[in-house]
């Protein structure tokens, strides 16, 4: 016994050394839990993480694992020894028979025969769990699941460093605290590839960080065709958002080259009705990218206004008719309209001119890039007033991926109003991201980069009076003052993540 004691002091002094070192924290977790295995004479080691909605586990950090096994599918938190949640240690004897392994099949498959497993928690709040596999049965000792246990106590604080480092590095960089809601989970922070297969991730990753966006690379693999046990296709989307449970895969594929995805899409959706997922073609990819100012669209040059989309008199209709609504729908709530600056000034005239009952109005602005620095939503001016306990209507021009969106609501929510409702004028519904409950919606419009009546291309035509295409060799536009700052982030050599 001396001697496995010995051993396993040892093993916490390398651990403790390599969390007190400067290297990664993904790199510290791999050492530790490939000498875990070894010190507990096991076949594998993981880190297994909750994602942001918490029903879900991802595999972190692994050791001796296959890609097939990683690949899965979805590790339920609640079917996957779900006695970790409880703070419990997990031993299974026999994997093949126990209820609480989720894929049995699958870990014979792997050869995985008894399994033991503690958990995870940062700060007293689990994450996740630390487990280990033996390819023969094994009964585990107390002096194993104590080892397990102080590995997992190790983890536990190698990550909160880490995050303790990126909130000091934000801190750095926007000189206070951020607003951001907390997107970088334990489970984003660990799923962060060193590189990605195409600058399109990296680029699409940098807008979902921007808006504070949870995202995991690659988490899951689907079976898509098989013969007995042998799968013979899968699918691995790109990335997959837990806050809105949807996966996306994105295709920088010329159009021609596009069947094949599509085909593997179609039989995704006939495998697994359940599952949300978006592709994002090369042309959409492209639009998205112009919006904030990059890419070969926002490259090409501006041809002016095009057709007329809406009459002014088409929008008074629409904006009359909400006004009439809203008024019917706040009356006695003495409502506060919150506008988004600038696009929304002509909407938020109009609107309140025609609303029939006692209300307030602010305004908030943020920004898209006001340094170079900045990977993060900045709120430039925010709400002159308290809206707890008020019932705040939030007004709009546009909503297009809906991110903009989703970070204000998120803000606006964390300072408990009594309720909290959309209003806007534009829905460009085809091109939505993220599922925004939209309350109040005047029109909605295809996917065509629009100007006038507030709406600008380059901060000009917000004055037109009706709304119009703008016209573009490879259209649509970017909006204003965002394209240069984009441009050069986009030159600059991203950082190796953390
Ligand atoms: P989202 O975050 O993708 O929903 O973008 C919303 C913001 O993008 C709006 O508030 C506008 O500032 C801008 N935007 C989106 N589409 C257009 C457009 O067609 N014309 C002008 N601005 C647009």
């Amino acid at each position: 016994m001396k001697g496995s004691r010995y051993r396993y002091h040892q093993a916490v002094r390398e651990a403790t050394e390599a969390l007190n070192s400067s290297l990664p924290t993904k790199e510290v977790l791999k050492n530790i839990a490939q000498a875990t295995a070894k010190e507990l004479s096991a076949s594998a080691c993981s880190i297994v993480v909750l994602d942001s909605s918490q029903r879900q586990l991802v595999h972190g950090v692994w050791w001796g694992l296959s890609d097939s096994y990683l690949h899965k599918g979805v590790m339920d938190a609640e079917r996957s020894l779900p006695e970790l949640l409880e703070g419990k240690v997990v031993t299974v004897v026999d994997a093949a028979t126990d209820t609480r392994v989720q894929y049995p099949e699958v870990a014979a498959r792997e050869g995985i025969v008894s399994i033991m497993a503690v958990p995870l928690a940062i700060q007293g709040a689990i994450v996740g769990s630390v487990r280990v596999c033996t390819k023969e049965r094994r009964e585990f000792t107390t002096e194993d699941t104590d080892f397990l246990s102080t590995i997992a106590a190790l983890c536990g604080v190698a990550l909160d460093k880490s995050r303790l480092l990126q909130a000091l590095k934000s801190r750095r960089r926007h000189g206070r605290a951020s607003t951001q809601p907390a997107a970088t989970t334990v489970s984003s922070q660990l799923t962060r590839p060193a590189s990605f297969a195409h600058p399109s991730e990296e680029e699409f990753v940098h807008l979902l960080d921007f808006y504070g966006i949870e995202w995991l690379y690659e988490p899951r693999s689907f079976a898509l065709r098989w013969e007995g046990e042998r799968t013979t296709q899968m699918f691995t989307p790109d990335f997959y958002l837990p806050a809105l449970d949807m996966y996306i895969e994105l295709t920088t594929l010329k159009q021609s080259s596009v069947k094949e995805k599509n085909r593997k899409m179609r039989r995704l959706k006939e495998l697994y009705p359940d599952v949300k997922i978006r592709l994002l073609y090369k042309r959409d990819y492209e639009r998205l990218l112009a919006k904030y100012g990059y890419g070969p669209i926002a490259d090409a040059k501006g041809q002016g206004v095009g057709k007329v989309l809406l009459s002014s008199q088409q929008i008074q209709r629409r904006v009359k008719a909400l006004a009439v609504q809203l008024s019917q729908d706040y009356a006695d709530r003495n409502p506060l309209l919150v506008g988004m600056l600038r696009g929304v000034f002509c909407f938020m005239a109009d609107l309140v001119r025609n609303m029939s009952i006692p209300l307030d109005i602010d305004f908030m602005a943020i920004s898209y890039y006001t340094s170079e620095e900045a990977a993060a939503v900045k709120i430039t001016k925010d709400l002159e007033h308290n809206i707890a306990n008020r019932h705040v209507i939030l007004v709009e021009d546009i909503v297009d991926t809906g991110m903009t969106l989703n970070y204000i609501l998120n803000y606006l929510k964390s300072r408990d109003p009594a309720s909290l409702a959309v209003c806007t004028l534009l829905d460009k519904r085809v091109r939505r991201l993220v599922d925004v409950p939209l309350a109040y919606v005047g029109i909605e419009i295809p996917d065509e980069f629009v100007v006038g009546y507030g709406l600008d291309y380059q901060e000009k035509y917000r004055n037109l009076p009706f709304i119009a295409l703008m016209e573009q060799e490879g259209s649509p536009a970017q909006p204003s003052g965002i394209s240069a700052s984009m441009k050069r982030r986009r030159r600059r050599q991203k950082k190796a993540p953390e």
